[in-house]
């Protein structure tokens, strides 16, 4: 592993759980989500990561995004990502190796109709990954728009 992975290096692996979506404007849902991380090449701090979302109730797809995790070894994070909904972002941010916790707040939102700004906070406890995703767009302030909780597979 990188030495610069190493304070994210237990993100590594497949990790699946449960979500819920809410936000002012829209009916909140329950989601199913896979979240992929992996470290091919210890020569680069870089990690691949995927997610894909499917319906509890249909199993049909839902939301996904990839993009690329880019730790350094200040405890610095720059994370980029393409969502199929067409938006994409880059995230800056920080992780504490110690707490594990990862917090992210957009530095770019691209091609977004409505969304202005995202931020994202992961935590891990008692091998738990959660997370909590908050978005602002042009007519609403920063509010919740996800909460997962996951476990490594
Ligand atoms: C609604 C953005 C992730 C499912 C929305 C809206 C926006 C948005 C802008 C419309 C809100 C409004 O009209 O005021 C985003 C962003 C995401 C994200 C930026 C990631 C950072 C997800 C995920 C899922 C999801 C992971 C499903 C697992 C939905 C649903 C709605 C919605 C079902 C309501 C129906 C609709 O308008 O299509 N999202 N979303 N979103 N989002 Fe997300």
């Amino acid at each position: 592993m990188h030495g610069a992975v190493e304070g994210i290096g237990y993100l590594v692996g497949t990790w699946r759980g449960e979500g819920r979506g809410l936000y002012p404007t829209i009916d909140s849902f329950a989601y199913m989500e896979e979240l992929t991380f992996s470290h091919p090449d210890p020569r680069k701090p870089v990690l691949i990561y995927s997610q894909r979302t499917w319906s509890p109730i249909t199993s049909l797809p839902m939301h996904s995004e990839s993009g690329f995790w880019r730790p350094k070894l200040d405890g610095s994070l720059e994370v980029v990502l393409a969502q199929s909904t067409g938006l994409v972002e880059v995230q800056k941010g920080t992780f504490d190796a110690d707490q594990k916790v990862i917090c992210l707040k957009s530095d770019l939102v691209g091609n977004a109709s409505k969304v202005k700004e995202i931020t994202r906070v992961f935590k891990l406890v008692d091998g738990e990954l959660s997370y909590v995703v908050e978005m602002a767009t042009a007519l609403t302030s920063l509010q919740p728009h996800l909460k997962a909780v996951l476990r490594k597979v």
